[in-house]
């Protein structure tokens, strides 16, 4: 369909919930490995990846090959978890085999959102709490009690009711929610986590739940002493720990494959969606045999869960992950650039922080590196003027301006310097019209 008629019907037939990047929106057709094409030919790097859903590229030759295959030997297509299947049941093991240790059962959903309402209800099951403490400036996703964990007006839908879930400060250590330097704060994002619980709750909580780096908040990444702390707090009110990994999970940090690892805490829980399928809708949450036991005799069902097809690409995803040796090319490349970007932020006025690791990366723009004002327009600026240069990239943050970059993990270091260059160009050209 020509790209005048899509827009037309996109427009009339799809709910007001229904955004897109850009002032028009990009019509893509087809994708493989770290690029996609529009409707008019026009080739672009993919940087973001879907929503940083993509790890091993676009159409993965082995992806491929074994999902015709499976098509063509008229696999089982649809069951529910009712029945067996081998897909879900390997995936399962090989999840358990890299998640943390104690982290022993898995329960499949279709998204995020569900992976964390499943795992708020088995926390509220196992402690008999209700209270859940979630961070301002975090997500968890767009379902009801998801939307409610959410820390960012901006996803809230009128008269939502929040249910049973309090909010606490979060390490935003770039603009300190109590104008204190990183190194003498004392932790007072920790500190006010104690304070929420011991002043808005009964002393008892169900759960904490917790983004390693803040994805939709804009890479937010918490320092260990924060996670540690939180984790320690966590513990002493009764609750349960819960990593939401949806974004950094499946090894996209590149330095462990849930990001948690690398911190001395021990989650009860961690939820997974994005990378985990390559781009297939399928989610996880991963518990230990304490929570997953006190869910006995409960009936739980969703219908599309562990789905045989999602469940064979993840666990080939997975696979193909171990087989090229992706973490390693994406702690190397992620480094490099983290490093060309903090070049970039000595010679651009605008650009007031690099976050991010491995092939998650964010920069903060601003409109003065002194009061930091956020820089929304230059940052929906950016995005044009980075589209029209072939590269594609998202948004975040709570003010939308923060960019947002998450590249397949096989990306190359060529690659990765057309984005520097990309980035650098439109930097300049933005910063030349803001003025
Ligand atoms: C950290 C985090 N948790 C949960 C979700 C919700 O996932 P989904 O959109 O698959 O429901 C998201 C989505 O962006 C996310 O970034």
């Amino acid at each position: 369909m020509d790209y005048k008629s899509l827009k037309e019907k996109r427009k009339k037939y799809f709910t007001h919930t229904a955004i897109h990047y850009y002032k028009e929106p990009l019509y893509i057709t087809k994708a493989s490995g770290t690029k996609v094409w529009d409707s008019d030919g026009k080739e672009y790097l993919d940087a973001i990846c879907g929503i940083v859903s993509i790890s091993v590229g676009h159409n993965h030759p082995k992806i491929k090959e074994k999902l015709i295959e499976r098509f063509q030997n008229d696999g089982i297509q649809h069951s529910s978890v009712l029945y067996m299947t081998e897909p879900a049941i390997e995936l399962a093991e090989k999840l358990v085999s890299l998640a943390p240790e104690g982290l022993n059962r898995v329960f499949f959903t279709n998204s995020g959102s569900e992976a964390n309402e499943y795992a708020i209800m088995a926390a509220r099951n196992f402690t008999g709490e209700e209270i859940v403490v979630s961070l301002k400036h975090g997500y968890h996703g767009g379902t009801l009690l998801a939307q409610t964990l959410c820390g960012h007006s901006t996803w809230k839908f009128r008269a939502q009711p929040f249910t049973s879930v309090v909010h606490t400060h979060p390490p935003y250590c770039y603009r300190c929610p109590f104008d204190k330097e990183r190194n003498s704060c004392g932790l007072a994002c920790a500190k006010d986590l104690e304070e929420t619980i011991l002043t808005v709750t009964r002393g008892k909580i169900a759960a904490l739940i917790v983004e390693p780096i803040m994805g939709v908040g804009g890479f937010i990444e918490a320092p260990a002493e924060f996670i540690e702390e939180a984790y320690r707090i966590c513990k002493k009110y009764g609750g349960l720990y819960i990593s939401d990994e949806v974004q950094t999970g499946i090894g996209r940090t590149g330095e462990t494959f849930f990001y948690i690892e690398k911190f001395g805490v021990k989650p009860d829980m961690v939820t997974m969606a994005k990378s985990l399928g390559n781009g297939a809708p399928i989610a996880a949450v991963m518990m230990t045999d304490e929570c997953s036991e006190a869910l006995t005799g409960k009936l739980h069902f969703n219908t599309f869960g562990a789905d045989p097809y999602q469940a064979l690409q993840a666990k080939i995803n997975l696979e193909i992950i171990e087989e090229e040796n992706l973490m390693e090319n994406v702690k190397v490349l992620g480094n490099y650039l983290k490093s060309e970007f903090e070049k970039l932020k000595e010679k651009h006025e605008i650009l007031g922080d690099v976050r991010g690791k491995g092939m998650m990366f964010a920069l903060e723009l601003v409109k003065d590196k002194k009061t930091k004002e956020h820089a929304t327009n230059e940052a929906n600026e950016m995005m044009e003027e980075t589209r029209k240069r072939g590269l594609l990239i998202g948004k975040g943050g709570l003010k939308g301006n923060i960019l947002r970059m998450a590249p397949a993990y096989n990306i190359t270091k060529e690659e990765c310097q057309k984005i520097v260059q990309i980035i650098d160009e439109a930097l300049t050209e933005v910063q030349k019209n803001s003025k």
